[in-house]
């Protein structure tokens, strides 16, 4: 009798004996809202983009959000930035009253280009917000003069870039502001969390309204004074990362060089064997880049292709209880997004017809690699 193979996901976290350890401290610290783990992990990103400051807040989506509040962006102003993409930045412009103005991707690397982006500025841009795609940083140098040449804001949103760089620059320390998740799929996993990072001004501004405008943290307060004797500055919100997510986030991140060196040998073996299949295109990764693979993203033409990526999707899922998973349904395909006027957008129309992610992270084992690489020239032959 045949015995199936056990589904593999697409995704799944690898929490070990220091992650368990960190949260179980915390449990029994007495102080569970945002306090010395979240200062821990505020501190290492610190340290490892080099930036003035970092905030650790509830999600990517609060930290967009607080980027764009920070930075003054509101109604009537325009926002340049990518339409694949998750809909968080997105919808982030949209709550501080601005207006997303989607531009092209880039056919081979999926990132927004220098030259899309200058093309769609109008008296109306206030700020670009990048999005590195799959954890391949965009050309951040050439968007760094082009946001200085406009007086515009520069953001990154790093939720797919923990850990990548390019020519030795790390994703998230060249913009104002960037931000980055902790969301449970992520390349380091706290269930949710995010981090903002930059400029200290911004960081500090954003603090302060993520914390409901109040001019002291609870933890700063903690035994020092009345814990009621505070004054609000300014009309915020309550986006703090807890210290239960920081416990978990912080070893997670500091894990991060091992978990990149499994996904870079994942990415590698794929390339590798699958390269060869006709119309199958295997991720284009630029001179200088170190990638985060955070997504293994292939693009399969279905002229060239014996199947197109829905029959693909569907063969590994049917035929070997392989799943996988699509970045993305463009924004503009969406809700809100569907009836508002937009550039041309071939490449990211493109894309989100020929796009599919691999499993690949760091709780795979090699077997699983070889599976999937498998069960893919399978659907080829
Ligand atoms: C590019 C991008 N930005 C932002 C987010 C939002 O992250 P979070 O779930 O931490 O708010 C995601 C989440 O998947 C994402 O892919």
């Amino acid at each position: 009798m045949s015995h199936a193979p056990a589904p593999l996901p697409w995704n799944r976290p690898l929490i070990g004996d220091e992650e368990i350890a960190e949260v179980l401290d915390t449990l029994r610290s007495g102080w569970l809202t945002h306090g010395p783990k979240a200062t821990r992990l505020e501190h290492a990103v610190r340290e490892r983009l080099g930036v003035q400051d970092a905030f650790a807040v509830t999600s990517c989506t609060a930290a967009l959000h607080l980027a764009l509040l920070a930075g003054g962006i509101g109604p009537g102003e325009e926002v340049i930035t990518p339409s694949l993409t998750f809909c968080a930045a997105p919808n982030a412009i949209h709550h501080v009253g601005a207006r997303p103005v989607f531009v092209d991707v880039d056919s081979t690397t999926l990132n927004i280009t220098p030259e899309a982006a200058a093309a769609a500025i109008t008296p109306a841009t206030r700020a670009i917000a990048v999005m590195h795609y799959g954890g391949q940083m965009c050309d951040m140098r050439a968007f760094r003069a082009l946001a200085d040449q406009h007086h515009l804001l520069l953001i990154e949103d790093a939720a797919h870039a923990l850990h990548a760089s390019r020519d030795g620059m790390p994703a998230g320390s060249v913009g104002d502001l960037s931000t980055f998740s902790f969301y449970a799929n992520k390349v380091a996993a706290a269930g949710e969390g995010g981090v903002l990072a930059g400029r200290a001004d911004l960081v500090q501004r954003a603090r302060l309204l993520g914390r409901h405008g109040i001019d002291s943290s609870a933890w700063q307060r903690h035994g020092k004074r009345n814990t009621a004797d505070y004054e609000v500055t300014v009309p915020g919100l309550k986006y703090v990362m807890s210290d239960l997510t920081a416990a978990l986030a912080a070893v997670q991140y500091d894990r991060l060089p091992e978990f990149t060196r499994r996904r870079a040998a994942i990415a590698a073996a794929y390339t590798g064997a699958l390269a060869d299949l006709p119309g199958l295109f295997t991720p284009t990764v630029e001179p200088g880049v170190e990638h985060g693979w955070f997504l293994y993203a292939v693009l399969i033409d279905p002229d060239a292709a014996p199947l197109d990526r829905g029959q693909v999707a569907a063969g590994l899922l049917e035929r070997h209880q392989i799943a996988t998973s699509v970045h993305f349904k463009p924004v503009h395909f969406l809700g809100p997004y569907r009836d508002m006027a937009h550039r041309p957008l071939p490449a990211t129309e493109m894309a989100a017809a020929r796009q599919l992610s691999l499993p690949c992270y760091p709780a795979m084992t090699d077997q699983d690699v070889e599976r999937v690489i498998h069960a893919v020239r399978q659907l080829w032959t």
